[in-house]
């Protein structure tokens, strides 16, 4: 039990990666505040963090909107009085942006100025306002650890144009926040996987035609998340660790 009562914060824990991350850290004792927009989904994330004998509640916000961010981290301090965890995992590459294309590549000048902005805004722009508003929270406690989800496509040269760009600045962003808050005992760290199973890959996968595509686990990547808050050194800051959920 490393995180017990430790009050986490985790974005987009409706389903997927974030679900499995908040199941995971949940067993580790943590209190879990689910965040996502969709409300059926989040109430179907605690009751399985309930049903496994852990606590949790959720809170549906549009985690692009800084005063929707904001009321976020109001609610949660009313109730708890402080933010040890966040994971700053909500993000995506949703249908409308590929939908209809023969091939997955969009090239950087075949992005029009809507689509970029909505793929900036979902990936870089949610993480950007949990740290904004959390950081300084956790820097007032003199402690906190956050781990955003980055991707293997912000780590090499990738097709993706914006969501790869979006998912690069998240490292970018990792490493600026570890040497901004070191000194008030914060540890800010990123993973980036491969493809992994969750509903909205196979939503991703189904619509390029690649049904068969070998994906890595959600439960593989929330051990990676649950290792860099429970087991990672205070001195491993900064870092983005490449899970490789596919070979
Ligand atoms: N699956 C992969 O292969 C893979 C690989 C590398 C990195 N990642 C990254 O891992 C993270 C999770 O991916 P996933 O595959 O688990 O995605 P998913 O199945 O589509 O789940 C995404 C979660 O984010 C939430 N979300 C999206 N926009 C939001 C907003 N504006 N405000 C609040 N919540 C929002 C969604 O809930 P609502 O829609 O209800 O808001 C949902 O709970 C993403 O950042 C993704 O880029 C995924």
């Amino acid at each position: 039990m490393k995180l017990q009562d430790k009050i986490t914060v985790i974005t987009g824990a409706g389903k997927g990666i974030g679900r499995a991350a908040a199941l995971a850290a949940a067993r580790e004792g943590a209190t879990i505040v689910a965040v996502a927009r969709t409300q059926a989904d989040l109430d179907e994330t605690v009751a399985m963090i309930q049903a496994d004998g852990g606590r949790a509640i959720s809170l549906s916000r549009d985690l692009t909107c800084g005063e929707e961010v904001c009321s976020l981290v109001d609610t949660v301090l009313e109730k708890f009085g402080r933010i040890d965890i966040l994971v700053n995992n909500a993000g995506g590459y949703p249908k409308e942006i590929y939908e209809g294309r023969e091939h997955q590549a969009i090239r950087l000048w075949e992005w029009s100025e809507g689509q970029w902005d909505q793929i900036i805004r979902t990936n870089l722009r949610i993480p950007f306002l949990c740290m904004k508003h959390i950081l300084p929270v956790m820097i007032r406690q003199g402690s906190g650890k956050v781990v955003s989800v980055s991707s293997r496509m912000g780590r090499i040269a990738s097709q993706m144009g914006a969501y790869a760009v979006a998912k690069g600045g998240i490292v970018t962003m990792t490493k600026t926040a570890a040497i901004q808050t070191k000194e008030y005992g914060i540890q800010v760290n990123a993973v980036a996987p491969g493809i992994v199973d969750t509903p909205g890959q196979r939503v991703y996968n189904h619509s390029v035609g690649q049904d068969d595509v070998k994906m890595g686990s959600a439960e593989d990547v929330a051990n990676a998340i649950v290792y860099l808050l429970c087991d990672a050194p205070d001195v491993m800051t900064g870092q983005c660790i490449d899970l490789f959920t596919t070979t």
